[in-house]
């Protein structure tokens, strides 16, 4: 008998965390210990941030410290800005974060020290920067001008500044933060467990990163928020939308936005993303995808009993804000570098080198034939 597989280490607890737990006495995600719901109520994404790499909300002094010190950060080198100039117009985003935060690594002077400490000051460094470098692609590629950060703007504003030229209002802010709070840590989810695996070597915080990003990119993960709005483009409108999904279900077409592999009745992030999405289509005065939203939603629900996860609202939110579609993913990666970071932190503290094993299936023992013989 052969060894049991379990493929996509479905239902195998690997090792412990303190970050982040789905609590289902409380039906929520939670970081250290606080529903994500209640931190999008009561927080601003910075406050979450530090909660996530330090282990607890931060008072008033420990806020304004982090603060300062993310918009100190911000500044991209002049190499790194003259690599991004010369990155082709037609590359994914996503491309062009991982190569960013890999340059990061060449330019670091801490790049091989893994202590608790330096891989702290990395990840702030990483967690500013990555924006900044994201948002000047985002500009270079229009052909227009590159806008520099501006330290007297929050986290999401500053994004906003830097890709648009203007910070829109503060309910969309507000929105957009939100969506930084649900993305920020999700345990042991593939980009994540890609960074504590490439960790686990005792390599670096950037490469770990640098993989995570690459991981995120795939539509089974962070890739499938701009699905999902390719998606509801196809659709088109909302007379559209039952037709479409009852075609994509007959055609068995996986639908982007639903299913999860921890979650199997309902992604507890959604009902608050959901809300915000609402909001924003109010205040955008276009109600289109909302409809489509929810007609499709309910089919994959009545049919299928698969509901949606947080990509679903995020992908038509991000689009009401004016966000280029290839831009979803990136939005995914400045927020979850700091559920990645505390990771990292934590496998070095923990580490045991990841390596599993194979079942193999190939060719049973054979003699190397001499090439004239082949
Ligand atoms: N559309 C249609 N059918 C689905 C879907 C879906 N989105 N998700 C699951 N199923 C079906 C699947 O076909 C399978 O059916 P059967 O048992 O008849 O073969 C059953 O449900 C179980 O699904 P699975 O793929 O074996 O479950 P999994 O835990 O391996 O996959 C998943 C989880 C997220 C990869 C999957 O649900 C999926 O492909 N969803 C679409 C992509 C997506 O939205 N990804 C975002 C994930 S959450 C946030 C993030 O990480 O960014």
């Amino acid at each position: 008998m052969g060894e049991e597989i379990k493929k996509g280490l479905m239902g195998v607890t690997v090792d412990e965390t303190s970050i982040s737990k789905v609590m289902p006495e409380i039906n929520s995600l939670t970081y250290r210990g606080y529903a994500a719901q209640d931190l999008c109520a009561k927080c601003k994404f910075e406050e979450v941030a530090y909660l996530i790499l330090n282990g607890d909300l931060p008072n008033s002094k420990e806020l304004k410290k982090f603060e300062k010190e993310e918009r100190k950060e911000r500044k991209l080198s002049k190499s790194l800005i003259s690599i991004i100039k010369q990155m082709p117009k037609k590359s994914h985003p996503m491309d062009v974060a991982r190569t960013a935060v890999s340059v990061m690594g060449l330019e670091d002077k801490e790049t091989t020290d893994n202590s608790p400490k330096a891989n702290l000051r990395k990840s702030m460094r990483i967690f500013s920067k990555t924006p900044v470098a994201l948002a000047a692609f985002y500009r270079l590629r229009k052909g227009k001008k590159i806008i520099s950060p501006k330290k007297k703007l929050s986290f999401a504003e500053n994004f906003f500044h830097m890709c648009f030229g203007k910070v829109p209002n503060k309910d969309i802010v507000k929105a957009f933060d939100v969506s930084l709070i649900l993305y920020a840590e999700h345990s042991f989810n593939v980009s994540t467990f890609t960074a504590r695996t490439i960790t686990s070597s005792l390599s670096d915080i950037h490469g770990a990163i640098t993989g995570a990003i690459a991981s995120l990119k795939g539509p089974l993960h962070g890739g499938a928020n701009e699905e999902v709005m390719h998606m509801m483009n196809k659709i088109k409108k909302p007379e559209n939308a039952l037709n479409w999904i009852n075609n994509a279900l007959n055609k068995k077409a996986v639908v982007m936005g639903f299913g999860h592999r921890v979650y199997k009745s309902g992604d507890s992030r959604v009902p608050t993303m959901r809300e915000y999405f609402g909001k924003v289509a109010k205040i955008t005065k276009d109600k289109k995808f909302e409809k489509i939203y929810d007609i499709v939603e309910k089919v994959m629900i009545d049919k299928k009993n698969i509901h949606p996860n947080v990509d679903y609202p995020t992908g038509p939110t991000y689009h009401l804000m004016g966000f280029d579609t290839d831009f979803f993913t990136p939005i995914f990666v400045i927020s979850r570098i700091t559920g990645w970071s505390a990771h990292i932190i934590e496998q070095h503290s923990t580490n045991k080198l990841i390596r599993p094993l194979a079942a193999y299936n190939g060719s049973q023992h054979r003699q190397v034939q001499s090439l004239k013989d082949r």
